[in-house]
């Protein structure tokens, strides 16, 4: 009688064990999946970080960022790493992407890791997601558990990378409508601009609002003045393109609420940035109040937002790229 019992018993955790994988409504992903086939999956994906950001404390922002460029095109399968080839136009090459991504050595680093460790398991768009995820520990952030099973696509998006990734300049509507279209909402929007709380961005990504914001050749008048004079020292009128600045001027490399602080304070540095408080969309304008006032409630919402961003989901069924820069 009682063995009977623990059969059903067991049975009942089986069955609801199935049950809460399939609502998780995670497309089919589940954090758990390496265990046993990579149990040293994400200690290889975290000591590889470690080095790398330690020698290098931007490649934190650089990494969350390839997660997000990677996500916004054909979904999350690593698309935006593979380079060049005869079959299509690399992703690299494209507006929002060129001479501004960074941080292809480290992902093939770990890469080369775990084809040593464990050939043929771990999809290179797996190891963005982990590597996004470990930036933001390593920077101070908070931790969240990383639905994986991810496949790489055996092609990339140019077009697809100029279309889908909103410009610096976007207005409040552009942003809204890009994230949308990504099944994300206002919430996700704002939230996950808190991604600019670390890293660093080139002068041509907001030059305009220095010198030019209208077409009236007047800057932003939401620019607090010191700022403005500060970032004008740093970006001039022509030349100095590649010059850099903090996203987050007071806390550049720590994950915390300062980016909305900063707005707030009229020290954001991109228009899509600044607009989130001052687009005149009541939501967003709210939102960005609550996280600056609330670092517990960004870093809830950041993390939510980062499991449903990582969630975009290419249509077709791909591969495990040995090399994530080509396919098999
Ligand atoms: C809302 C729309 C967004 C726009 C318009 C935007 C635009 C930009 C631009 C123009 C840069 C600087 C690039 C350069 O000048 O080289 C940048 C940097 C960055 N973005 Fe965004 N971004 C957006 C959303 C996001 C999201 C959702 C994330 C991640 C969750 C993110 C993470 C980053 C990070 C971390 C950097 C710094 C990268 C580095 O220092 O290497 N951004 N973004
Ligand atoms: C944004 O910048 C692009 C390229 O510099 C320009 O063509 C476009 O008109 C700008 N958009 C806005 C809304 O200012």
């Amino acid at each position: 009688m009682a063995s009977l019992g623990l059969v059903m018993f067991f049975l009942f955790c089986a069955i609801f064990q199935a049950f809460l994988v399939s609502s998780s409504n995670n497309g089919g992903l589940y954090p758990e999946l390496y265990q046993y086939s990579c149990p040293q999956a994400n200690e290889i994906v975290m000591s590889v970080l470690e080095e790398a950001i330690a020698k290098d404390p931007r490649m934190a922002a650089s990494l969350l960022r390839l997660h997000f460029h990677d996500c916004f095109v054909q979904g999350c399968d690593a698309s935006i790493l593979l380079d060049e080839s005869s079959a299509f136009k690399s992703e690299k090459g494209a507006g929002p992407n060129k001479n501004s991504l960074r941080g292809f050595e480290v992902i093939d680093q770990i890469k080369a890791k775990l084809e040593q460790v464990c050939p043929h398991t771990v999809s290179c768009a797996d190891i963005l997601a982990l590597a996004a995820r470990d930036s933001i520990v390593l920077s101070g952030g908070p931790y969240w558990e990383v639905p994986l099973g991810r496949s790489d696509s055996k092609t990339a998006n140019f077009k697809k990378a100029n279309v889908n990734i909103p410009a610096p300049n976007s207005t409040i509507q552009n942003l809204i409508s890009l994230f949308n279209r990504q099944g994300l909402n206002e919430e996700d929007l704002v939230a996950l601009s808190g991604g600019h709380t670390i890293g660093m961005a080139r002068c041509v990504s907001f030059r305009q609002r220095l010198y030019n914001q209208k077409g009236d050749n007047l800057p932003d008048a939401t620019l607090e003045k010191t700022y403005y004079n500060g970032l004008k020292s740093i970006c001039p009128s022509s030349g100095g393109d590649n010059n850099i600045s903090p996203l987050d001027v007071a806390s550049p490399v720590r994950f915390d609420n300062t980016y909305f602080k900063l707005l707030l304070w009229g020290k954001g540095l991109l228009n899509s940035d600044e607009v989130l408080l001052t687009g005149n969309v009541k939501k967003t304008k709210e939102l960005v109040k609550t996280y600056a006032e609330n670092e517990g409630i960004f870093f809830h919402q950041f993390s939510k937002s980062m499991v449903k961003m990582g969630n975009i989901s290419p249509l077709l069924k791909g591969e495990i790229r040995k090399n994530c820069r080509r396919v098999n």
